[in-house]
């Protein structure tokens, strides 16, 4: 298959660039690979919303662009911040076009919310479910048209280069369901898979989130950027034994619910004036140090404090999931605990979302572009991806008549002769991976626990390596490979950091 733009991934990033591509450039083919299903990806379980200022008498660009600063910890890239916030309100507009639904005030004006780290109510949202909601537009939106072709149960093997590795053109893909080995071939090629969360196991990530397009760029030699800042969400559910994680959205604390500890007491007053309105780096940790001070597993959330018809109204979801598992809000605190949430870095990309590798773009969590800083601002994720997938299609116009097919382009070789990796060899490598992440790359690590998770990553990507030799090439194979890639890739740029800043932080420096 040949293709003009090929998009990997069918979140936010994915389907918003192949929706605008599409309406721009009627005339060219578009296709989009997902591993799984398109109605699967991390945008999916996007609770929370987009943030944009809307309201100008109350709040401004300059409160968006310093607010997205201080959560970045000094850290951000200012031309980039200014960019995503000043472009805010177009793309929104056009995500509404495309039929996104938001809910309202009024008849014409959008609620906002507030979330931790925002000086003023700016989360544009639809109840606690903005992210499917966007998923359903876009979806709708893109199967409409006839330029889009979706490639189900691809999953994305390596990246198609020239000889010069400076070029690409598509990718390899194994198609699931026959097991054959194919090339997607590509003048443009878009990288949009978004996180990484299953590296570490305890995480608000589905389990799609294994790093794919990361380790893929990362093999091509594409640079990467602040892999170190790994972020955590301070309120995901307490679930022992039970593998899906389930958010709370920080929308709840925006609300004005309080963390307290079993006895009760707001901590986080302590730690941070803003309280449980601080950035979800200083909260997370605080919840951290909380536990193991009291020796406990998990903290509280307590929204006893909310009106329960505005709970009903806003967070229906949240509502049904406490309720099934016997949490009653208006008298219950729910059981908390911080897990990774989402990957700050990514594949370095500049202003219009191109890698280090021609005609190879990235968009979405799996980039990096420099709005983030050193821990991103709550709902200032999806508005990155719908920016950069505007800059994204731009950019592909201007040059779609110039790259051509390159005739010498290296294939990597992939076995499908010798049987499947027993199941459980890989259940145990992912175990182990979980359990280095979780010891040695936690909210609060040292040097020590960096420099062996160096040693342990090393040795689990050598034996995961070992197995391609003897046994044929699977997706579940390749995603162990991924997440261990990612996962050295995260441990050898945290040891590069010289000072604690943001998520980041290392007791010894
Ligand atoms: C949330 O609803 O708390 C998640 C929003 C985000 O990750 O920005």
């Amino acid at each position: 298959m040949k293709t003009d733009l090929l998009i990997l991934g069918t979140g936010i990033a994915g389907l918003s660039i192949a929706v605008k591509a599409a309406e721009k450039y009627p005339k060219r083919n578009i296709a989009i690979v997902t591993k799984l299903i398109p109605e699967e990806s991390n945008t999916q379980y996007a609770q929370g919303g987009i943030a944009v200022v809307l309201d100008k008498l109350e709040d401004s660009f300059q409160n968006h662009i310093k607010d997205t600063l201080i959560s970045g910890d000094g850290h951000c890239r200012k031309k980039v911040v200014n960019h995503v916030v000043r472009n805010a309100p177009k793309r929104l507009k056009e995500l509404i076009r495309w039929g996104a639904q938001f809910d309202k005030k009024t008849d014409t004006l959008l609620a906002l919310e507030r979330e931790g780290g925002h000086s003023h109510n700016r989360i544009v949202h639809h109840k606690d479910i903005t992210g499917s909601e966007v998923i359903r537009a876009l979806l709708h939106t893109a199967r409409e048209l006839p330029n889009i072709t979706f490639l189900d149960h691809h999953f994305a093997l390596d990246l198609l280069l020239d000889s010069s590795r400076k070029k690409c053109f598509g990718i390899m893909a194994l198609h699931q369901l026959s097991g054959t080995i194919i090339p997607l071939k590509a003048k443009n090629t878009v990288i949009a898979t978004g996180g990484v969360g299953h590296i570490f196991g305890h995480t608000s990530n589905p389990s799609i989130a294994t790093g794919d397009g990361i380790a893929m760029a990362l093999r091509a030699g594409a640079r990467t950027r602040d892999m170190a800042f790994v972020q955590y969400h301070p309120t995901v559910l307490y679930q022992p034994g039970v593998s899906m994680p389930f958010l709370i959205s920080e929308a709840v604390r925006g609300a004005g619910a309080h963390i307290r500890n079993a006895a009760g007491e707001r901590f986080v007053l302590q730690y941070d004036p803003r309280g449980e309105l601080a950035t979800r780096d200083i909260v997370s940790r605080c919840i951290y140090e909380e536990m193991k001070r009291t020796g406990k597993s998990h903290v509280f959330l307590d929204a006893t404090l909310l009106s329960y018809s505005h709970f009903q109204n806003t967070f229906p979801t949240i509502l049904k999931k406490c309720e099934s598992i016997g949490i009653d809000i208006r008298k219950d605190w729910i059981p908390i605990v911080p897990a990774q949430h989402y990957l700050c870095g990514g594949i370095s990309v500049d202003k219009n979302g191109q890698t280090s590798i021609q005609q190879l773009y990235a968009c979405g969590e799996s980039s990096y572009t420099g709005l983030h800083g050193a821990n991103r601002l709550a709902s200032n994720s999806l508005l990155e991806a719908l920016v950069y997938a505007h800059e994204i299609v731009l950019h592909i116009g201007k040059h779609l008549r110039k790259n051509i097919f390159s005739k010498k382009i290296s294939t990597p070789i992939y076995d499908l002769t010798k049987p499947e990796t027993p199941k459980e060899i890989l259940t145990i490598l992912t175990q182990t991976l979980h359990n280095v992440m979780q010891h040695y790359r936690g909210i609060v690590l040292t040097s020590e626990e960096l420099r062996t998770a160096t040693e342990l990553l090393e040795k689990l990507y050598q034996e995961a390596k070992a197995l391609t030799y003897q046994y044929r090439t699977t997706a579940s194979l390749y995603e162990v490979i991924n997440m261990i890639t990612v996962a050295q890739e995260i441990v050898v740029q945290s040891l590069d950091q010289n000072k604690n800043r943001g998520c980041y932080y290392n007791k010894d420096l």
